[in-house]
């Protein structure tokens, strides 16, 4: 059996990849702040708070030797310019791209050849009014998984991000999120966080050896 661990699991869009690979007969490691609502034979929990460095250290020495690893652990603090306040900043780089480093470095040597690693990055990524310092975070995820591909692609190991749009998640509506409301996207519903597990699915799957590098934007038409 294949075995994924994937971060962010105890909601939204890292809940919904849970689902999809345990559907699809991976076994799952899920990592969160909180345990899962989700359970499954092939679903096992480790608790880490990936803003901190040290509690993100000591569960990955439990990790056990693995076909794929997801980054879906976020979330989104906004501010216009002017009121931006520093530790939403490093607590968001933290949690987006310090911990996906630290995760991909501290795994890589479990990680079993033809691996897996796609990290979630957002469509804001682009760059979007009050938002400043979540899309500098998404963009430099970027440049995390062109460098890894490159450096990985002799070992047989693909690196690709997922780029969602406005996904019907907790987030979505989080009160911590101000600023403009979600809009829908152009084909006139939010994405599904289903559709997100879907193409990671894909890009972790015997089919997909052959993309790496690349940024998969699944965004309703909101980015054209
Ligand atoms: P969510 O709020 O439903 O779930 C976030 C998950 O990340 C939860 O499991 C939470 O426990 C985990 N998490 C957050 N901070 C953590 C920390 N310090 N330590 C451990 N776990 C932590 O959010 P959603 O929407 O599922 O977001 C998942 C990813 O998708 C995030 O990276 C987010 O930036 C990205 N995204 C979401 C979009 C949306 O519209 N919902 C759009 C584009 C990207």
């Amino acid at each position: 059996r294949r075995c994924a661990l994937v971060t962010g699991v105890s909601s939204g869009i890292g809940e919904a990849i849970a689902l999809r690979l345990l559907e699809d007969g991976w076994q799952v490691i899920g990592m969160s702040r909180r345990a899962p609502s989700l359970q499954h034979t092939n679903l096992s929990f480790v608790a880490a708070d990936l803003a901190d460095n040290a509690s993100l250290a000591s569960a990955l020495a439990d990790i056990p030797a693995l076909d794929a690893i997801v980054h879906a652990a976020g979330f989104m603090r906004t501010a216009p310019l002017g009121e931006l306040r520093d530790e939403d900043g490093a607590a968001m780089w933290q949690v987006h791209v310090s911990a996906a480093t630290q995760l991909v470095n501290g795994l890589l040597g479990r990680l079993r050849a033809p691996g897996r690693i796609v990290l979630v990055g957002s469509r804001t990524m682009n760059g979007a009014a009050g938002r400043s310092q979540y899309a500098a975070t998404k963009a430099a995820l970027i440049g995390l998984v062109r460098s890894w591909a490159i450096e990985l692609a002799p070992r047989g190991i693909t690196v690709n991000l997922v780029a969602p749009g406005a996904t019907e998640t907790p987030m979505l509506i989080d009160p911590a999120r101000q600023g403009t409301p979600p809009r829908q996207p152009p084909i006139g519903r939010f994405i599904q966080p289903r559709e997100v597990a879907a193409m990671t699915a894909f890009l972790l799957g015997s089919d997909a050896g052959a993309i790496t590098g690349q940024q998969l934007v699944i965004c309703g038409g909101a980015s054209l």
